[in-house]
């Protein structure tokens, strides 16, 4: 079983960007765990960071036929893109939302999520331990 693991904007500056939201550890850190709990549930996965929206675009197009599911985290693209969205429902690769904080408590705008829709999960508001829970659902749903 192969996940593709997608990062959005900004989440390249986890470490130094807004530490009461997104803690202090790095992308680099949040890598190696998601790397580490792979590797206990026996799957693979690729992770991607990007802070343009075509180049992940891109990358869920080129995981058709080659990914068993998606885990994203869409950062700022999950309050304004449709294009991540359409991305999502043309490859039908079972996809879980993640983010760190729980933008639903935050601004109004980012009450917003587009990906939503096309996704089995949601996971927000747990730090970096959202991703591993949303590997083991892509795992669990994977097994069905
Ligand atoms: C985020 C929340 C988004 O609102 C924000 O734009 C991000 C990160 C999160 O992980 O909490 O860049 O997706």
């Amino acid at each position: 079983m192969h996940i593709l693991v997608l990062n959005g904007p900004n989440l390249n500056m986890l470490g130094i960007r807004e530490p009461e939201h997104y803690g202090t550890q790095t992308l680099a850190d949040l890598i190696a765990m998601i790397e580490d709990e792979a590797q206990r549930l026996g799957i693979t996965v690729e992770c991607y960071q990007s802070n343009h929206e075509g180049d992940l675009v891109d990358k869920i197009q080129a995981a058709y036929g080659k990914a068993d599911g998606i885990l994203i985290n869409p950062a700022a693209y999950t309050h304004t893109s449709v294009a991540l969205l359409d991305a999502v429902k043309a490859v039908q690769i079972p996809t879980v939302e993640v983010h760190i904080s729980d933008p639903d408590t935050r601004d109004e705008f980012r009450k917003i999520s587009y990906i939503r829709q096309a996704c089995i999960a949601t996971v927000k508001g747990k730090g970096f331990a959202g991703y591993l829970e949303g590997l083991r659902i892509l795992a669990d749903y994977a097994k069905k």
